[in-house]
């Protein structure tokens, strides 16, 4: 089975059982300061699974775009992946347990022939805040699952959520593929991470709301959250071992192949895999609407790390100037027909790849004259950790390269001191990354729904005041301020600063009512709401008006009137990166 029939068989078996169909959204999240990018298919519909209408109805499906870096160093192994593909349905208040446990069940047996024998399931074993799923037990057991196949863990592997510290949580019920391989001993089970078990989907049922206290009352709506791994559930099928072995990378193992004149086998597959992980994922971060290029911040950060391991692996197997971008057109073309925006995007994609790779390649040149620097007032043969660091952390020198300059002179390297250096550096930046990536998701409350409606309001504002040429590449919202990124290419004259302020607060003393419709695409663009489209044709979206100012495609929340807003107050304008400016702006009660 390709790719795309198993993410056209996922669809339309969903379809079929009522479900509609949603574009995969970008894998940037809108007015999240939470999260750098989309790490789930649940991301985007956040404000839904809080009590919030969705256009397509209480039932969706969707192949979602997913980024995740908390694993960054483990790519190379068989199957973890930076980026991946994630089919998901989602039951808005409607279906539950039963339903959903069933419709699993029937898609992996019926509809992709998977073995039920080779299918084991866990299920939550309760605790204080909740009772034992006996529920989901019950339905597998009556499905024909044995009760020696359905496994009962605690918080740690069966609970979903919250996002942040408050939100919708629950239970979860996991399904695991058995591999074939060999037990790692007599307690060999899905959670044991051997291998033999292989986690590819995870139901999750959010019928808790986790309060500031720390305790679960249930929830109102209860909702139903799923996830499959799409490169996962395609190696499965068409019985290979490992996500890198599935026709998903081999043009790009082909590319790299012809492009480096080796060979993709155990010495090298380490490499290969980094090589391909990485440069999909920047070119799917670079092929997105929101144009976020390399940068020491952010999205761009993590994008500059990917692309520059990627160049390091392959100038180590003497790719040819430009090989990145290369690749990348072999990505561009095989993706580029699944989500539009690739193909839409694609000379920027390559644009911003042979710019690293030349920026890179100069710092690496800086690296070299200070390793040979280093190495040349070494003392007794032997370069102290410190200062391999050094040119580790400061010139992004990699050791592999300081060590072979040290051999090449008969040198060594204390690796061990630079090991240490970089353990305490690592510690570090995980634990920011743990900030980043902590959740919190859509906060709904208030203060930023408000905010949210004051970025429309300032969208329409700087689109009167600088042109039609202002589109929104990025909101941020937390409940203290607004920060909104847009396309132009120069800083705001204070006069313009100040006219866009005036004008949204001319809007919010005007106290238009605030309202959302349902349409489709094609009415919501005939109607010229502005906002950022979906690529799907019929798909609905809400539109919201504020008075004869404002019209945007978004999901929400929003205040009901402007007037609810107060005072708006730009405190920054700034440049955002190239062609693209930021405003942080406030608002204050009356
Ligand atoms: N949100 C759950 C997950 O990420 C199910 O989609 O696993």
């Amino acid at each position: 089975m390709t790719a795309q029939e198993l993410r056209e068989t996922y669809i339309n078996f969903f379809v079929a059982h009522g479900h509609t169909q949603i574009a995969s959204a970008s894998l940037i999240p809108e007015n999240d300061p939470t999260v750098l990018f989309t790490t789930a298919g649940m991301h985007p519909l956040v404000p839904y699974l809080l009590g919030e209408t969705h256009p397509g109805g209480r039932r969706l499906v969707d192949c979602q775009k997913c980024l995740r870096t908390g694993d960054i160093d483990e790519v190379g192994d068989a199957n973890h992946l930076t980026l991946f593909e994630m089919l998901g349905n989602w039951s808005l208040g409607d279906y539950f347990k039963q339903e959903s446990i069933t419709l699993s069940h029937r898609f992996l047996t019926e509809a992709l022939g998977i073995p039920q024998e080779r299918i084991s399931v866990t299920v939550f074993a309760g605790d204080e805040s909740a009772p034992r799923d006996d529920e989901s037990a019950g339905i597998w057991q009556s499905l024909g699952y044995p009760a020696g196949r359905i496994y009962y863990y605690g918080k740690k592997d069966n609970w979903w959520g919250p996002a942040g510290t408050t939100g919708p949580c629950g239970p979860d019920t996991e399904i695991f593929f058995d591999t074939g391989k060999p037990a790692c001993g007599a307690h060999c089970d899905p959670s044991c991470g051997c291998g033999k078990h292989v986690e590819i989907w995870n139901n999750v049922f959010m019928q808790y709301y986790k309060d500031a206290d720390g305790s679960f009352t249930p929830l109102r709506q209860r909702n139903v959250d799923t996830g499959l791994g799409l490169e996962r559930v395609l190696a499965i099928i068409n019985g290979q071992s490992s996500t890198y072995d599935t026709a998903q990378f081999r043009p790009t193992i082909q590319k790299i192949a012809a492009l480096t004149g080796t060979q993709y086998e155990e010495s090298t597959q380490r490499a290969y895999r980094i090589i391909a992980d990485h440069l999909r994922a920047s070119t799917f971060i670079l092929g997105d609407d929101k144009a976020v290029s390399p940068s020491n911040v952010d999205q761009g950060y993590i994008l500059r790390r990917l692309i520059r391991r990627a160049y390091r692996y392959l100038s180590q197997m003497n790719a040819p100037a430009g090989a990145m971008a290369e690749i990348a057109a072999v990505i561009l073309e095989q993706y580029g027909g699944v989500y539009p925006e690739l193909a839409r995007n694609s000379a920027f994609v390559l644009a911003q790849l042979n710019r690293e790779e030349e920026t890179f390649g100069r710092a690496l040149e800086q690296g070299l004259r200070m390793a040979n620097k280093y190495l040349d007032r070494a003392q007794g043969g032997r370069l102290d950790g410190e200062d391999a660091f050094r040119l580790y952390d400061t010139y992004g020198f990699p050791l592999e390269f300081t060590v072979e300059l040290a051999t090449e002179r008969g040198m060594a390297v204390d690796t061990t001191g630079f090991e240490l250096l970089y353990a305490a550096h690592q510690e570090k930046s995980r634990a920011g990354a743990a900030q980043k990536f902590k959740g919190g998701l859509a906060d709904s409350s208030d203060a930023t729904a408000k905010l949210h409606s004051a970025t429309h309001l300032l969208n329409a504002a700087l689109r009167r005041v600088l042109g039609d040429g202002v589109f929104q590449r990025g909101s941020n919202i937390t409940p203290e301020r607004l920060r909104f990124d847009f396309s132009f290419d120069r800083k705001m004259t204070p006069a313009e600063v100040a006219e866009v302020q005036r004008l949204v607060n001319e809007s919010i003393a005007a106290g238009a009512e605030i309202t959302c419709e349902e349409m489709t695409v094609e009415e919501a663009k005939a109607q010229g709401a502005i906002g950022i489209f979906t690529d799907k044709y019929g798909e609905r979206v809400k539109v919201y008006t504020m008075g004869a100012f404002s019209k945007e495609i978004c999901g929400g929340p929003h205040a009901t009137n402007t007037a609810a807003l107060g005072s708006f107050k730009i405190q920054k304008e700034e440049a955002s990166s190239a062609g693209v400016r930021r405003i942080k702006a406030t608002i204050a009660a009356e």
